[in-house]
């Protein structure tokens, strides 16, 4: 009997270029339309020319591999000069020294190990290690703890998202390995004041990361057309290491950040050195083996083309439109901004959840927007790009029309994607949230037959009403227990 065609096997013989080129096209049609400035988030594009010359110095290093830096001693010399630059804008001093890294988790989840290790030389009486953070830092340090065994003791946030040293002081104890803040936060935009944060860091003589993964590449510039900002980088005596992300603001291709330290006293403990490989002696700076030299050429590239002048350019055009942005949406009454955010970060809800900010998300998204919700308050997340510039007005008016219609239809509330994370951000069992999640991943990564162009990608939206079943039931249970 003939074998049944698996779609996702292997082509018995090999397609022509042309072929497979169109079928990236075609493929690439269900992605996200970035290009047209209805998308606020992960897509950190400048323009086509800056881009051709990220791909040209991409291209030129495609093959390199920089896990071994005495063969591509132009990938160290480029790797130094991006981590120099970086340093340099960051306010670090003559012994600050770091790595690059394949991206802001990346630069995260070395920081924590480096740490770890830091205080298992210099603390050895610590059993159970754990860090202290603002209930708003990235989820890399939870990943970071979860991979390397280590506990998050989380400090609430001030009614503005900003963390609390006092709050933090308070969850220090005889475990504590290190502090680490957002500047600024993911979320909503917030800077955490890093000066005191600093001096509790100091005072407990503990390391103190500074999670600048979005703001690294932006804030340097925001600060000198006249915000005043407080000290927020190695300027800060505490701050013994920072994360920025090239392939962010810094505008490299993705697969690029930047992990500093104060010193080769914590560096060194990132290292990985294995003597008895047969393959002979294995050593690793960073999490990777194999190191793609592409993405450590085009940040060079891009750091070295825009330069200082370049960057304030961009951000004076990125802060202005922001300002905009923020103006129109104070002349909603409806809308209140989350917080004071440094940079060109705002979020935003509904005054009281009047209208429901999740049917106004759900209006935009039927406008063709792509809409990132957020929890802890429920909000909106725009992050403003270059490629957003164009389109702030066109927001704006549909923004307000939003409003209007959530108004005028609160039913809408208890109805598809607004009732599923209107409940999700309220549910009390995590664990049963994260159970349902990681199923979604099961069904996406569990499919062995469909062809790619065929597989539909699960996501919540994609499963909401099988999400809206087990919703249900909680409320269900809840509604119960309270008689
Ligand atoms: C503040 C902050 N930290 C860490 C990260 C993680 O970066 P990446 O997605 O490059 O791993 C992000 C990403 O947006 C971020 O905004």
């Amino acid at each position: 009997m003939e074998k049944p065609v698996n779609k996702s096997s292997l082509p018995k013989k090999g397609l022509p270029s042309d072929t497979i080129l169109g079928q990236l096209h075609q493929m690439q049609r269900s992605d996200v339309d970035w290009k047209s400035g209805r998308n606020w988030s992960t897509v950190y594009h400048l323009d086509e020319v800056h881009d051709r010359l990220l791909k040209e110095a991409y291209g030129q290093y495609f093959s390199t591999n920089y896990l071994n830096p005495f063969a591509f001693k132009s990938l160290q010399k480029m790797e130094s000069e991006v981590v120099a630059m970086t340093a340099g804008m960051l306010h670090g001093g003559p012994a600050t020294v770091g790595t690059m890294s394949s991206g802001g988790t990346e630069s995260i989840l070395l920081a924590v190990y480096t740490c770890r290790e830091w205080a298992r030389e210099n603390h050895s009486g610590i059993k159970s290690p754990e860090i202290v953070v603002p209930q708003t830092i990235h989820p890399a340090f939870d990943k970071a703890a979860h991979l390397f065994g280590l506990s998050v003791r989380k400090a609430p946030v001030d009614e503005n998202r900003r963390a609390i040293p006092k709050k933090m002081e308070a969850l220090i104890n005889k475990n504590t390995i290190m502090l680490a803040a957002s500047a600024p936060s993911y979320p909503n935009g917030i800077l955490d004041p890093i000066p005191e944060i600093g001096a509790l860091a100091e005072k407990h003589h503990l390391p103190f990361h500074v999670d600048s993964c979005i703001g690294g590449f932006m804030l340097p510039w925001v600060e000198r057309p006249g915000a005043q900002l407080h000290p927020w980088d190695f300027q800060v005596p505490g701050v013994t290491s920072m994360s920025a992300d090239v392939h962010k603001f810094g505008y490299g291709a993705k697969g690029a950040s930047v992990v500093l330290y104060r010193s080769m006293d914590f560096l060194k403990h990132q290292f990985f050195i294995s003597t008895g490989f047969p393959g002979g002696i294995y050593a690793s700076a960073t999490l990777a083996g194999t190191r793609p030299g592409g993405a450590i050429a085009a940040a060079w590239a891009g750091m070295k083309h825009l330069g200082e002048e370049g960057y304030l350019a961009i951000a004076k055009k990125l802060m202005e439109a922001t300002r905009q942005l923020r103006q129109g949406m104070e002349e909603i009454p409806e809308i209140s901004i989350v917080g004071e955010p440094c940079m060109n970060i705002l979020s935003y809800t509904t005054r009281g959840n009047h209208p429901d900010i999740f049917v106004v998300a759900d209006f935009l998204e039927e406008k063709g927007w792509m809409v990132d919700r957020q929890q802890n308050p429920d909000s909106v997340h725009l992050t403003v790009m270059p490629t957003n510039v164009p389109v702030i007005g066109w927001y704006l008016e549909d923004l307000k029309a939003a409003v209007a219609h959530a108004k005028a239809h609160p039913e809408a509330a208890a109805r598809g994607n607004a009732a599923l994370y209107g409940l999700m951000a309220r549910i009390p069992f995590r664990g049963m949230v994260e159970r349902n999640v990681r199923q979604i991943l099961v069904n996406m990564y569990g499919t062995s037959t469909g062809g790619t162009d065929e597989r539909e990608v699960s996501s919540p939206i994609a499963e909401g009403p099988k999400w809206m079943g087990w919703l249900n039931r909680i409320l269900a249970c809840l509604r119960k227990g309270r008689g």
